[in-house]
């Protein structure tokens, strides 16, 4: 379906042919000061047209807000916005008409449908013709899903203090270096899942930061090498793949539900929302996999304020699918965008053997776009889970205290 969330609902619409795309938003606390302004400044990050290493497509993406808010306060009313279809040319026929397009959407769509949008792979396609409209119904989710992030964003930052910031963290075989040295498998000596560096990064990292150079990679060494390998693709009418890293800080204790809507869970299924996406970690991942949990394990330490912390973060700030307080760090992986103009042997719809160049404009590398997507999906997952777990507290916080619990049942009191 086209609604994710529980409390926090984001229903998306729109096709490339309509007037105009948008979303509601359901489910905003009343009180909430938004402006058209406050959801445009992740909108121009997600824009197409922003350097050299993104398609040239020129997309304006202007939100208008069309109810649940007044004098620039949230009522509490669903919140509906809509981005104005500004080139509804009629369809062009092109060869992406006789073609599926190699691993995009076009065929699985035709096939579960039984029919499809004239440009192609539906709601999750970006059609590559020389026509403007090209982008248009890629435009549909992602602009719905950046807005309605943008909404949750701001809550969970005046609420709670909440910051979620991701970056590319690798563009092809070029990667921010995380780790030290690689686990020793006759003696298990074990170097820190991450390193010192990329953990101070995660730790600071700032968007500012992240927007200095075209890639949205914070590590000016790598960025340029990273630039250079998308160039290359480009220049070679080719695509690369990436990862995404992205981290949330302030973070409250108890959000999450287990069993099926443990805190990782829903950010797993949030980021493998988002087109293009093949692969999501969370804390050490996959490289945690590799070491003993003598090395992995956080063991406990009492924080400044009394509350309990944990003295490493390999677990990511889950635990049992709720979040402990740390920070909370995933990272996304990318294909390489499949619409390329390198001449390829594929098929027709009708079987019939043949090569496909796509023509027209396309992104050569996804990741530095994604950016602002992954961390629109990870504050409406934020947005979500803490309006389930606040609503928890508030109901209980209505009854008579209990006294009558044996003490191993409850949190002692902290030292004061
Ligand atoms: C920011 C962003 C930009 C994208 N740009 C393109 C593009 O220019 N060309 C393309 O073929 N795919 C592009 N994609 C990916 C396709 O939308 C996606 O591969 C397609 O819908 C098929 O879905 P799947 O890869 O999830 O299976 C982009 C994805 C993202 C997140």
């Amino acid at each position: 379906m086209s609604t994710y969330g529980t409390l926090f609902r984001v229903s998306t619409f729109g096709e490339s042919h309509c007037p105009s795309i948008g979303a509601i938003i359901d489910g905003c606390p009343p009180g909430l000061e938004l402006s058209a302004a406050d959801i445009q400044v992740q909108m121009n990050r997600r824009r197409p047209g922003q350097s050299d290493l993104t398609t040239p497509r020129n997309e304006k993406d202007a939100v208008l807000l069309q109810s649940g808010i007044e004098h620039g306060v949230t009522l509490g009313t669903p919140i509906a916005l809509i981005v104005r279809n500004e080139d509804q040319r009629p369809h062009d026929y092109s060869e992406t008409d006789l073609y599926p397009r190699p691993s995009h959407a076009d065929y699985t769509y035709l096939e579960k449908y039984g029919v499809k949008a004239s440009s192609g792979g539906g709601r999750s396609s970006a059609r590559e013709t020389a026509a403007k409209r090209s982008s248009w119904i890629f435009i549909i989710v992602q602009t719905a899903r950046v807005a309605a992030g943008a909404i949750a964003e701001k809550y969970l930052k005046l609420a709670h203090g909440i910051e979620i910031v991701a970056f590319v963290s690798g563009v092809g075989k070029v990667h921010i270096p995380v780790t030290a040295a690689s686990v020793d498998e006759e003696t298990d000596d074990a170097p820190e899942p991450l390193s010192e560096e990329f953990r101070t990064l995660l730790k600071n990292i700032s968007r500012d930061e992240v927007d200095k150079h075209t890639t949205r990679c914070p590590h000016p060494d790598t960025a340029e090498r990273m630039k250079q390998r998308i160039l290359r693709a480009k220049e070679a009418s080719d695509s690369i793949g990436g990862t995404v890293t992205c981290v949330i800080r302030n973070l409250p204790a108890g959000l999450g539900e287990p069993v099926f809507d443990k805190f990782e869970a829903k950010l797993a299924h949030a980021m493998l929302s988002i087109p293009a996406t093949k692969g999501f970690e969370i804390g050490s991942g996959f490289r945690g996999a590799e070491v003993p949990g003598s090395k992995h394990n956080d063991p406990f330490v009492r924080r400044a304020d009394g509350s309990l912390g944990t003295q490493t973060n390999w677990s990511g700030g889950v635990q049992g699918g709720i979040t402990n307080r740390e920070d909370v760090y995933f990272r996304v992986g990318f294909k390489p965008p499949a619409t390329i103009s390198q001449a390829q042997a594929t098929a027709q719809y009708d079987g019939t053997p043949g090569t496909l160049a796509a023509r027209g404009r396309h992104d050569p590398c996804v990741v530095p776009r994604a950016v602002p997507i992954v961390e629109a999906m990870a504050s409406i997952v934020v947005m979500d889970l803490l309006l389930i777990q606040k609503s928890r507290q508030a109901a209980a916080s209505l009854l008579p205290p209990i006294t009558t619990l044996p003490v191993t049942m409850v949190m002692p009191p902290r030292p004061a």
